[in-house]
């Protein structure tokens, strides 16, 4: 096995797409453990705790880069009910599938068309995701577009992603467009303590219109 501390390396240097759902397939079975316990992964907590002041609990959600489900387990323990699981990789959503909290499994790729009716879902919630060599910035004309008007979307990001990345432009174009306007920037924090300790993300909401 790699090093721990060498796995986000792996992760984020993956060529492409088919790379990074082959090594997220690979890292499935031990990556609960390796986030939760060995690199103190805070973000979950975080986007839920946003995400819960804005979506009703009754509402049904979308799981964007799903993972092993750590996100879900959380809504769930605070009384969602209608959540969906979205990913790259079939070995991340197979894990996902053993929590036993999501009523959907979605297989797709973030940053092409996603399989999904518009208007679909009162919230669309996205963590870990959105960094270096995962879902791009255009990723979020998807999201709006299955995403109900008055719904929301919460969603990490890395400072230094949303600066180089295009993804500062494509959220303000947005805006611009009338698609989405900003609720909330939350406050810089270390996502990873103990992991990834000079990392930063910050999680924002917006609102679909
Ligand atoms: C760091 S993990 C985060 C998983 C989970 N949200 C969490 O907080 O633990 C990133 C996840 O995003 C998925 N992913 C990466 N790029 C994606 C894309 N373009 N579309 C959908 N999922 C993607 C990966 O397969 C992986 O499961």
């Amino acid at each position: 096995m790699r090093e721990k501390k060498n796995m986000i390396q792996w992760i984020y240097s993956s060529k492409g797409n088919a790379e990074l759902e082959e090594r997220y397939d690979e890292w499935a079975a031990s990556y609960d453990r390796d986030l939760n316990t060995d690199f103190g992964w805070l973000s979950p907590r975080k986007a839920v705790d946003a995400f819960a002041k804005r979506v009703p609990r009754h509402g049904r959600v979308l799981d964007a880069g799903a993972g092993t489900g750590i996100v879900g387990e959380l809504l769930h323990d605070v009384g969602f009910e209608f959540l969906a699981a979205m990913d790259l990789s079939q070995g991340m959503l197979d894990e996902a599938a053993r929590k036993g909290v999501y009523k959907e499994f979605h297989r797709m790729a973030m940053g092409s068309p996603l399989d999904f009716p518009p208007r679909t879902f009162d919230g669309v919630i996205s963590v870990g995701v959105f960094t270096v060599g995962h879902a791009p910035p255009g990723s979020f004309d998807e999201l709006v577009r299955v995403t109900r008007p008055g719904g929301h979307i919460v969603f990490s990001l890395r400072p230094d992603t949303y600066e180089q990345d295009g993804f500062r432009e494509k959220q303000s174009s947005l805006e611009a467009e009338g698609k989405w306007r900003l609720v909330e920037e939350g406050e810089r924090y270390k996502p990873m303590p103990k992991g990834e300790p000079e990392v930063y993300h910050q999680i924002w909401t917006y609102q679909v219109l």
